[in-house]
């Protein structure tokens, strides 16, 4: 296992999504994690600022037909479809072994309706042991999946529907494969989501050309891992210039200089999805490697590095002048 830092020489690394508080910012995807019990030989699970399970849904999904992940160059790319076992089996089979984990457990729920959303939040709401509700509203690879992150009023109500049925913090992640991300990011907030979550999976494609046909079985699927990265930050900083609510970022993290570029860019915490699969320890080397990283900044708590971005014009130019500077 590894060894947690001397508290001593330990910066705040304590994280508020609103309501919700995680003892660090390195938080595992949903999908990416499984229900915890695949990764407990690799991570010790209770060091997790949190853990978010594959996404649940109101019955049983059978998923997408395979094949449901292709290696794509730097990223994966998957059609997994919400395979899962409905609401009911995972409060009997999966939450007691995620409760005793002792992380934040912040539970990933989906519905095809609005209906579905507000039932859901409704029965997980004062179950003991989970710390707040993930709203996937983004998933792109099931049929009308994304419809609630796509269009703002919806995501706005659907948001404002799980907040009128639950006492538990809301955080609602949202999709890249939108037209104007900050737009849908507003509408979560009005609705009353204590943080959003950015990003899902970015919609793409494999072809194997010999036999003419794609490589998944959904024809289309969500990519992951290192490619999406630059994407995931663009979104990052857009929502963070339009909401004044917390963002968790997520996509292609894998080691803490990513994490470093999120914190920076606006994010109060992170997930850490396909790395897990490349390297299932890397959660834990991540919290490992923080405090060196926020101590190169002379941060003495994540907070004081969070959405610390300079972008406008003259503080490139003067980057730019110190660079020349000590290049001559
Ligand atoms: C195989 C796989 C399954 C996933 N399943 C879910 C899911 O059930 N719910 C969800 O919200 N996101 C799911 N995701 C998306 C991840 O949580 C994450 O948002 C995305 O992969 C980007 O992060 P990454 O590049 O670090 O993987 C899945 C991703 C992968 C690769």
């Amino acid at each position: 296992m590894p060894s947690s830092p001397s508290p001593r020489s330990s910066p705040d690394l304590a994280v508020a999504l609103g309501r919700l508080r995680l003892p660090n910012p390195i938080m595992v995807a949903s999908g990416t994690f499984g229900y915890g019990r695949e990764m407990a030989g690799f991570v010790e699970l209770s060091r997790l600022g949190g853990i978010v399970p594959k996404t649940i849904t109101p019955l049983p999904r059978k998923g997408n037909a395979p094949w449901r992940t292709v290696e794509t160059s730097a990223g994966l790319l998957n059609s997994i479809g919400l395979d899962n076992d409905g609401v009911e089996a995972f409060l009997e089979r999966q939450l007691p072994f995620l409760v005793a984990c002792g992380a934040p457990l912040v539970v990933s729920v989906a519905g095809a309706t609005l209906d579905d959303f507000v039932a859901l939040a409704r029965r997980l709401d004062g179950v003991a042991g989970i710390a707040a509700l993930e709203l996937n509203v983004s998933c792109p690879n099931v049929s009308h999946g994304v419809d609630m992150g796509t269009d703002a009023d919806l995501c706005r109500r659907v948001v404002a529907g799980v907040r009128s049925a639950t006492e538990l913090p809301v955080l609602a992640k949202l999709t890249p494969n939108v037209t104007d991300i900050a737009a849908i990011a507003r509408a979560a907030q009005e609705g009353g989501a204590d943080a959003v979550t950015l990003i899902n999976t970015c919609q793409g494609m494999a072809v194997d050309w010999r036999r003419r046909r794609p490589m998944l079985g959904n024809v289309v699927g969500g990519l992951s891992g290192p490619a999406i990265k630059p994407i995931a930050l663009r979104c990052v900083h857009q929502v963070r210039r339009a909401v004044d609510i917390p963002i968790v970022g997520v996509g292609g993290i894998m080691t803490v200089d990513d994490c470093m570029e999120f914190f920076v860019t606006g994010a109060s915490a992170v997930q850490v999805g396909t790395a897990s699969f490349a390297e299932p320890v890397v959660s834990g080397r991540l919290l490992d490697a923080l405090p060196a990283a926020l101590a190169e900044l002379g941060a003495g708590s994540l907070r004081d590095i969070v959405g610390t971005l300079a972008t406008a014009p003259a503080a490139a130019c003067a980057a730019a002048e110190e660079r020349n500077a000590h290049a001559s």
